[in-house]
């Protein structure tokens, strides 16, 4: 089971164990992360046939020999027992006890899994120095954070009779629930917090690295980045404070400034609240996902707990994933506007792929956003204004189907609406949604079963309305089985896997542009990220063909189309862009290698070559890690 590579280091022993005990250090905010985003059911069935039974899940104990399964898994809680041999923990320790490794065996294992990105833990030569520094710079980043929180805190407190607390009063906001939630006040001055800073001895280079400072292009001088605006503190999910979201108290422009992104700050890993919701979204089984820290905050005031914000950017399959963790039972409740809806629009794929399926919570004509919803509202009304739900999903039929009036747009939009359902991991969830669609779009439900198993059974992004082979034999100008021979290599593979899970392009996007090693798949790359940000839907193959270039990239679309299906599902297909990246990168150390040793073989000077030798030493030992 157990890989046994030799050790880079000699050439001799077998030390891959050693070297990977050595080379990583996971601080524990990785460990509650990762932790968070493993799906235990998943990682489980690798291992024992599951079946669900109530909210858990039962199987036979992997552990010891039994007849009748007594091994429960519980998805919310993340953990499993068996009441058998009485055997139990979480995901780490069900993947340490099963395959019989390490813990940082395991860690590395999981992570692996769920596609995270471990080389900022890598472990560098001078390795104890190097994570204690890099331990310490987190430290000093939450540190800082903490203390301007309590700084802007104790302002917030002060200035009660100025502005703020005008501005407070205007919002609704008493005292005492501006203290609870944790908010505060940066005041309207240059050097406020830099002043505190000073006074509480913290460097002004880690208040710059935390976003609290802006340094002065060009120069030493530094200032506050946040002024004159009611301050958010934004907490990761066991609490620390790590970042700031700042309201503007006029009309100063961005009307909310976010910290900017860090080592310890991430906007596409947090959720707005997730902390202090947690519980009681545990406890009510659900969950409202709302845009702005205002409405988690006005549904808060008014006792309702179980409600997370995004951070004013779109939401994220991370996002998506860290909710899952807690609940399949989820109602979006954004703005009332266009925007918003779209914004909805947007995250039903991201759910559907992980099996939920939203609601949307409907609101009145002429109320903007759930903060209004809240402020205008007593208990019962505001109780009942919220069970105004709808599916997501149906709307979704509703009001875009109702919009495509040409038989074409018609027939593209089932083809959408289908590729959408083919990405439910559940089986009767399918068969639900597209008995809604069969009715929604007043067709026979056994023409969209008919549509939904062909495309299923295909490659699937194909928006294009022809058959698959004339269309990619047509614009390939070559007949259809030519384009198949020959293997993919690790950027067709990724490339392929983004046509058909566009929402990967966001995730690895930027890593993909940097180790992608063929041209022309870079260039469809860049394609595609263009057309799915410039419009999203129509034919991107017509687009392709019509370009008046050369048809090199409608040959390469039509090859990756016609590669067997990279990956069943979203965990799946994750996992195969985190191999292929692995791969990619290795072969680029290789080249990078190879150029070494002809540079040393030229070399004449001893230092200089010393410094080839240890660079030499460097990358063996990340290709060895990676
Ligand atoms: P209020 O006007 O204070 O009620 O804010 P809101 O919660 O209604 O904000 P809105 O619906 O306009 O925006 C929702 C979220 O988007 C906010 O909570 C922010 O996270 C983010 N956001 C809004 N405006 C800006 C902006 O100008 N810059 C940035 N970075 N984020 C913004
Ligand atoms: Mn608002």
């Amino acid at each position: 089971m157990r890989a046994e590579k030799p050790c880079l280091g000699c050439g001799i022993c077998s030390r891959i164990r050693y070297e990977l005990m050595t080379s990583y250090s996971f601080p524990p905010e990785f460990i509650a992360d990762l932790r968070s985003r493993v799906d235990i059911v998943s990682l489980v069935s690798d291992y024992v046939a599951l079946t669900k039974a109530g909210v858990n899940y039962k199987g036979l104990c992997p552990f010891h020999g039994e007849k009748t399964p007594s091994f429960t898994v519980h998805e919310g809680k993340g953990i499993f027992h068996c009441f058998g041999c009485g055997v139990g923990g979480d995901a780490i320790s069900f993947l340490k006890r099963i395959e019989n490794l390490s813990y940082p065996e395991t860690l590395v294992r999981l992570a692996t899994r769920a596609g995270i990105d471990i080389s900022p833990y890598e472990r560098r030569r001078g390795s104890l120095k190097e994570q204690e520094r890099a331990r310490s710079e987190r430290e000093n980043l939450t540190n800082a954070a903490a203390c301007a929180q309590n700084f802007f805190g104790r302002l917030l407190k002060e200035n009660l009779s100025g502005r703020v607390g005008a501005y407070l009063k205007k919002r609704g906001i008493s005292p005492a629930a501006a203290e609870k939630f944790g908010l505060g006040f940066a005041p309207e001055a240059w050097s406020a917090l830099k002043d505190e800073f000073r006074r509480q001895n913290i460097p002004e280079a880690v208040a710059v690295a935390a976003g609290l400072l802006v340094r002065k292009e060009g120069t030493n001088r530094t200032y506050d980045r946040f002024r004159d605006r009611l301050m958010f503190p934004i907490r990761d999910v066991s609490g620390t404070v790590i970042g700031f979201g700042g309201r503007s108290l006029g009309d100063a422009e961005p009307k909310y400034l976010n910290s900017p992104e860090s080592v310890v700050f991430n906007k596409r890993r947090l959720l707005y609240d997730l902390h202090h919701a947690r519980p009681a979204i545990a406890k009510s089984g659900f969950a409202f996902l709302v845009e702005g820290y205002m409405d988690a905050l006005a549904l808060y005031l008014r006792g309702i707990d179980n409600v997370v914000a995004t951070l004013g950017t779109a939401l994220s399959a991370e996002n998506v994933a860290a909710v899952k963790r807690y609940t399949r039972k989820v109602a979006v409740f954004f703005d009332n506007d266009k925007a918003g809806r779209a914004a909805a629009f947007r995250s039903l794929p991201l759910f559907m792929a992980v099996g939920i399926m939203p609601d949307i919570v409907l609101l009145p004509e002429g109320v903007k956003d759930p903060d209004q919803l809240a402020s205008g509202l007593d208990d019962t009304g505001l109780r009942e204004a919220l069970t105004r739900q709808v599916p997501l999903f149906d709307l979704f039929l509703q009001e875009k189907g109702s919009a495509q009036i040409a038989y074409s747009d018609r027939l593209q939009f089932l083809r959408q609406v289908i590729e959408m359902i083919t990405r439910l991991p559940d089986e009767p969830l399918r068969g639900m949604a597209l008995r809604a669609t069969a009715e929604s779009l007043h067709l026979a439900e056994e023409i969209v079963l008919d549509e939904y198993r062909r495309l299923r059974d295909k490659p699937r992004f194909r928006s294009e309305n022809r058959p698959q082979n004339e269309a990619a034999g047509a614009a390939a100008g070559t007949p259809g089985a030519a384009v198949q021979t020959a293997a993919a290599s690790p950027d067709e593979m990724v490339l392929a896997t983004f046509l058909l899970y566009q929402d990967l392009l966001d995730e690895f996007g930027d890593d993909y542009q940097t180790l992608v090693e063929s041209r022309n798949c870079e260039r469809l790359f860049h394609k595609l990220r263009h057309w799915r940000s410039a419009t999203g839907n129509g034919d991107f193959l017509q687009q392709l063909a019509g370009d008046g270039e050369d048809d090199s990239l409608a040959v390469l679309y039509a090859r990756l189309l016609h590669l067997p299906a990279p990956a069943e599902d979203l965990t799946v297909a994750r996992k195969l862009v985190s191999d292929c990246f692995t791969s990619l990168r290795k072969r680029r150390g290789n080249a990078a290698s190879r150029d070494l040793d002809r540079a040393l073989t030229m070399c004449q000077d001893e230092e200089q070559m010393f410094a080839l030798l240890r660079q030499k030493m460097e990358l063996k030992k990340r290709l060895l890690a990676s």
